[in-house]
């Protein structure tokens, strides 16, 4: 298998994205890494991460380099480490053998990129500093990612239809960040029945992460109010009958990314109305997983996963009418307000900085209706995306106490029944699905899903609650 541990193969992976850039647009390109983000003061700054477009063309994580393609030709731009950092970060690989490394053509000091910047395109950096130094170099406006305009904007559309699809390279670190993101949650199932604290659950998940030399993808969820959607917090309690909603993922050196998540009771055993509950989000993550494969249509696996939960709440007489009529009106969105997954790869919500550039076939725009505002991903499946699948079932205050949104619904909601299913606030399943030629691959598949297996991971954890 391709690993991009072997240098050859990253050469080889880079000098192909590059030509395929190149068949694609005729202007030269600059590309920005960023830079660090001091916390208080420059010598303690925030991790690095560097730009994920640069990321796909150079390959390794460097601080504050550029990158310049033309027709198929990779020059990249970085100071060597002043003298006196020795003393502080050690040894650093020269400019050179960086170049070396990546396949690049030649390595300059970061004062020769301006001479290239006439007519060359690119894509606003987010930290702010390199944002305007991109400008000062290229001597014009930079529009924001998400608004690109002119060559820019032809750049970000040649970027998005190569980063749409993953090539082996991306793959390899993507099939790593998946596994590693498996065993991280195993990890979080079995500390579960020992922890105090939320923290305790995120603690043993990033033990396993940064154990394996990578970092979260994104701000990790581990949460016993599931209803609040990106909760970032981890101070709560696990109090017997909570359900605790776990969305973390890892992302590999060269930021490739995975995105998981698993719901699972801190005592391990579900009650029946949570068992229920997951048995409607569960059904509805297999029957839009079954449905992925190329020329399907994203939106129509949204929609599918809309009318598998609504069927569920409509068993489970929580909501009462035709499933047709249900989806159509939106009712869904009040327990599934978001939408059915995402891109994923480098980002975790893969190119978001460009908007819904990527997200959206040309010609497509988002919808404001309530069930579909938040769709992040509206094309036709094609092989090598890889996609989230990631239902959920919410009990969010701000939705369900609104008074428009009851009044909206009175009839199509039985409040009292509603009211039995009180010990479930969130409940999501997520997984990483790769469409490929014949249909498509869990990359998280080893992951159980089953109620019955997840509470077994979780009683195998000990046996303090
Ligand atoms: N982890 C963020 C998401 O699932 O989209
Ligand atoms: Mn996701
Ligand atoms: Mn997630």
């Amino acid at each position: 298998m391709e690993t991009y541990s072997d240098r050859n193969s990253l050469a080889t992976t880079l000098r192909d994205r590059r030509q395929r850039l190149a068949q694609l647009l005729d202007a030269p390109v600059m590309l920005w890494s960023g830079q660090r983000s001091p916390r208080n003061f420059p010598a303690n700054p925030f991790p690095f991460r560097a730009s994920s477009h640069f990321l796909y063309f150079a390959g390794l994580p460097l601080e504050n380099a550029a990158i310049y393609l033309k027709d198929g030709k990779l020059e990249l731009f970085m100071d060597e480490a002043p003298p006196g950092s020795i003393l502080w970060h050690g040894e650093m690989p020269k400019p050179e053998e960086i170049a070396g490394i990546i396949g690049a053509d030649a390595a300059f000091p970061l004062s020769e990129l301006p001479p290239r910047a006439p007519g060359a395109a690119t894509i606003a950096v987010q930290d702010v500093i390199t944002y305007l130094q991109q400008a000062q170099i290229l001597n014009r406006r930079v529009a924001p990612a998400n608004a690109t305009e002119g060559i820019d904007r032809d750049l970000a559309i040649a970027i998005a239809t190569l980063r749409l699809c993953h090539d082996g390279g991306a793959l390899s670190e993507l099939r790593q960040a998946a596994a590693v993101t498996v065993e991280a949650h195993k990890a979080g199932m079995r500390a579960t029945k020992s922890a105090q604290l939320e923290a305790a659950v995120r603690g043993a998940m990033a033990e396993v992460i940064i154990a394996h030399n990578m970092m979260d993808a994104y701000g990790g969820i581990v949460t016993v109010h599931g209803e609040v959607l990106h909760n970032e917090q981890y101070h709560h309690l696990l109090q017997p009958g909570d359900l605790l909603l776990v969305d973390v993922g890892a992302e590999t050196e060269m930021g490739w990314a995975s995105d998981v998540t698993r719901t699972w009771p801190v005592t391990g055993k579900f009650s029946a109305t949570q068992r229920d509950l997951y048995d409607v989000v569960l059904a509805a993550h297999d029957a839009c997983i079954d449905k992925v494969r190329p020329g399907v249509e994203y939106g129509d696996i949204h929609l599918l996963a809309a009318a598998t939960m609504t069927q569920g709440l409509v068993d489970l007489g929580i909501l009462r009418g035709q499933v047709s009529d249900l989806v159509e009106m939106d009712a869904h969105a009040l327990f599934f307000p978001h939408g059915i997954g995402h891109l994923l790869g480098l980002d975790v919500h893969d190119m978001e900085d460009l908007g819904d550039l990527a997200g959206y076939e040309d010609g497509r725009t988002r919808s404001d209706r309530f069930g579909w505002c938040y769709l992040r991903l509206n094309r036709p499946l094609q092989p090598g995306m890889l996609v989230t699948i990631e239902p959920g079932f919410y009990q969010v205050p701000a939705i369900l106490q609104d008074s428009e949104c009851r009044a909206n619904y009175k009839d199509v909601v039985n409040w009292e029944r509603l009211a039995q299913f009180s010990d479930v606030r969130g409940i999501r399943i997520e997984d990483d699905v790769l469409v490929t030629e014949q249909g498509s691959e869990v990359l998280t598949a080893a992951l159980p899903t089953a109620a019955e297996a997840i509470a077994e991971l979780v009683l195998s954890g000990g046996n303090l609650l």
